[in-house]
C-alpha cells in the first residue's frame, strides 16, 4: 500500500480537456478518449478538480451538491465509465474534497439561512463582523473580510474563501457525519484517493488565526481512520498552503494525510532559477522536515492555482513579482497567474531543469494538463482562468479540443504568436523526438524505471559552488546522482568521483571531469 510513493501524479480538468459533445465545454466522455493519451505519456494517476454540480464561480470549488456531477461535464454513469477505463489501462484517479465551505447555493446553505432551521448550525455564524480578526482574508483582491451578511438568517457568516462559499461549522459533528458520507460516496465509486482542498481552515477558536488548530487535525484523522478501515489501499493528499513547519503536521503521525503538497519549496525553485544561485533551494531542502514512514510529498511547480506567494516574506515577494510577474495583470492576490512555459520565457533549457529537479527531488510529482507540451497562458482572462483554457490538441479550428464554434467555448483558446495552437499542440510535438512532449514521455519513462526516485533515500552533496545543486538518490544497490546547474554558464561539477552512466543525454561519464552546460542537468546512474 504505497502505490503513491513512487507514482506521479497529472492534474487535468474535465471542463479543459477535451469536449465530446460539440458543446464547447470538456467533459468526461471526451477525458475518457484522451486516456491513451495520458497513458502513453507515462503518468500514474489522475488529480481531477472538481467535477461537481457547482455555479462555477470558483472553478467548481464553490460546490452545490457533493454527490452529483455538474451535467456540463456528463453523468455519474460517464464518471464510473471513466474511472473503470483509467483503471483498465492501470491509470488510478483521484477527485477533489473541497469541504472546508460549500457555494452559498448548496441546499444545506439554504436550509441553514432559515430563521430556526435545525440546519442553522451546520455554518458559522456571528451577529457581528468582527470576531477572529486575526484570521488572514485569503482573496485579497476580491474579499475584504471573511463575515458576510445574510439578509436572510439575519447573522454574518463566516467564509475563509469567496463570500459565496460558507465554511461549514466542522464543530458540529453532523457535519462531520455529512462529510465522511462524502469521502464514502467517491472512494466507493471506485476514486483511488482525494485531495483535501484547503484543509488547514476547517475549525475556529477566538485568540487565534484559526489556521492548523489541533480540532482541525482531529477532523482530519477521523476521515484518515475511516480511509484505514474501508479503503486501505485510497490516498490522501493535504492541500497545505502554510510553512514547512506547519505543513508538516497533515501527515500527524501518519495517521493523518498520506500526502502533503510541498508548498516551501516552489517559490525557492523559481527564485533559484531566476538568480542563477541555489542556496534558496538548498535552505529549503535542508528545511524540510522529516515525514512518518510510509508517507510522500507532493511536489508541484504549477497547477490550477496562481503560483502562491503568500508564505515568503514580503522582500521575496517583490522579487518574485518584479522577476515573474513584470505586468500588473500576470498578479493575483499573493501570487502569479502564469503558466509554467511563459513564466520561464518558453526557455526548453529552464523547462527542463525544473522539470529535471521536480521528478528527482524526494516526493511525488504532479504535472498540470498542458505543460508537457508547454502550452501558454492569458492573463486578460477573470481571477486563474488564463491557466486553465482549453488543451491544444492539434493545428485545427477548434485545436481537437472541440468540434463547436470556438467562440462558444468555455474559455478561449489560447491564440499568442508565441502560444496558439499553430504552435504549440500535442499533434505538432509527438513523434519528434526532439519537442518537449518526447522529452518529458522519455525521463517519465527513465523515472518509473529507477525505483530510487521515488523511494530512495536523499542525500544531498555540498559543492561550493553555488551555481549547482548536487545530490544522490539511492535505493537498493542502485545509486543516481542528480546535479543541476542553475546559472547562465557552464560549470564544473566538484566533489563527485567514480563512473556512472548518462541517464538523460546517454553515454559513460567520469563523475572527476563532470562539466555541465548552462542550465543543464543531468541523472547519473554511479556504475557498481
Ligand atoms: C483551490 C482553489 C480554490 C480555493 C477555494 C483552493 O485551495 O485550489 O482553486 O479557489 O481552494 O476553494
Amino acid at each position: 500500500m504505497s502505490w503513491f510513493r513512487n507514482a506521479v501524479f497529472y492534474e487535468v480538468s474535465v471542463r479543459s480537456f477535451c469536449d465530446s459533445n460539440a458543446d464547447g465545454i470538456g467533459d468526461f466522455g471526451g477525458l475518457t478518449s484522451k486516456l491513451n493519451y495520458l497513458q502513453w505519456l507515462g503518468v500514474d494517476c489522475l488529480w481531477l478538480p472538481p467535477f461537481f454540480a457547482s455555479p462555477l464561480k470558483d472553478g467548481g470549488y464553490d460546490v452545490s451538491d457533493y454527490e452529483s456531477v455538474h451535467p456540463d461535464f456528463g453523468t455519474l454513469d460517464d464518471v464510473k465509465a471513466f474511472v473503470t477505463e483509467a483503471h483498465a489501462r492501470g491509470l488510478r484517479v483521484i477527485a477533489d474534497l473541497v469541504v472546508n465551505h460549500t457555494s452559498s447555493e448548496h441546499a444545506w446553505f439554504q436550509e441553514a439561512r432559515q430563521p430556526g432551521s435545525p440546519k442553522r448550525d451546520w455554518y458559522v455564524w456571528s451577529d457581528t463582523d468582527d470576531r477572529w480578526p486575526e484570521a488572514r482574508v485569503i482573496f485579497i483582491d476580491t474579499e475584504e473580510s471573511n463575515w458576510a451578511w445574510d439578509e436572510v438568517a439575519g447573522a454574518y457568516y463566516w467564509h475563509r474563501f469567496f463570500s459565496h462559499q460558507p465554511d461549514l461549522n466542522f464543530d458540529n459533528p453532523e457535519v462531520v457525519e455529512a462529510v465522511i458520507d462524502v469521502v464514502r460516496f467517491w472512494l466507493q465509486l471506485g476514486f483511488d484517493g482525494l485531495r483535501l482542498d484547503a484543509i488547514p481552515y476547517l475549525v475556529e477558536r477566538d485568540g487565534t488565526n484559526c489556521d492548523n488548530l489541533p480540532e482541525t487535525h482531529d477532523i482530519i484523522k477521523l476521515i484518515r481512520a475511516v480511509v484505514d478501515a474501508e479503503f486501505p489501499d485510497a490516498v490522501l493528499v493535504a492541500e497545505a498552503n502554510q510553512i514547512a513547519t506547519d505543513v508538516v503536521e497533515y501527515f500527524g503521525d501518519g495517521d493523518e494525510c498520506h500526502m502533503c503538497y510541498h508548498f516551501p519549496i516552489m517559490p525557492p525553485l523559481y527564485m533559484s532559477l531566476r538568480r542563477g544561485d541555489t542556496d534558496k533551494l538548498i535552505k529549503a531542502i535542508d528545511e524540510t522536515p522529516d515525514i512518518p514512514e510510509g508517507s510522500q510529498w507532493g511536489m508541484f511547480l504549477r497547477n490550477h492555482d496562481e503560483l502562491t506567494l503568500e508564505m515568503v516574506t514580503p522582500e521575496e515577494r517583490d522579487w518574485m513579482w518584479q522577476e515573474y510577474a513584470p505586468e500588473p495583470r500576470m498578479r493575483s492576490n499573493l501570487g502569479i497567474r502564469r503558466r509554467l512555459s511563459p513564466l520561464l520565457n518558453g526557455d526548453r533549457r529552464q523547462i527542463e531543469l525544473l522539470n529535471g529537479i521536480l521528478l528527482s527531488l524526494p516526493g511525488s510529482p504532479f504535472l498540470y494538463y498542458g505543460d508537457e507540451i508547454g502550452m501558454g497562458d492569458n492573463i486578460w482572462l477573470n481571477d486563474r482562468d488564463g491557466v486553465r483554457t482549453p488543451m491544444q490538441w492539434d493545428q485545427s479550428v477548434g485545436a481537437g479540443f472541440s468540434a463547436a464554434a470556438t467562440d462558444t467555448f468555455h474559455l478561449p483558446l489560447i491564440d499568442s504568436p508565441a502560444y496558439g495552437p499553430a504552435v504549440v499542440s500535442v499533434a505538432a510535438q509527438q513523434g519528434d523526438a526532439a519537442s518537449l512532449l518526447e522529452w518529458t514521455r522519455r525521463v517519465l519513462d527513465l523515472r518509473r524505471r529507477h525505483e530510487a526516485f521515488g523511494t530512495g533515500s536523499f542525500e544531498r552533496i555540498g559543492t561550493d559552488n553555488r551555481a549547482l545543486l548536487v545530490f544522490e538518490r539511492t535505493s537498493g544497490t542502485e545509486s543516481i546522482i542528480v546535479v543541476a546547474n542553475f546559472s547562465d554558464g557552464p560549470q564544473r561539477v566538484e566533489g563527485v568521483v567514480g563512473s556512472a552512466t548518462d541517464l538523460i543525454v546517454g553515454g559513460a561519464v567520469q563523475l572527476a571531469d563532470l562539466e555541465l552546460p548552462a542550465l543543464g542537468f543531468r541523472w547519473l546512474l554511479r556504475d557498481v
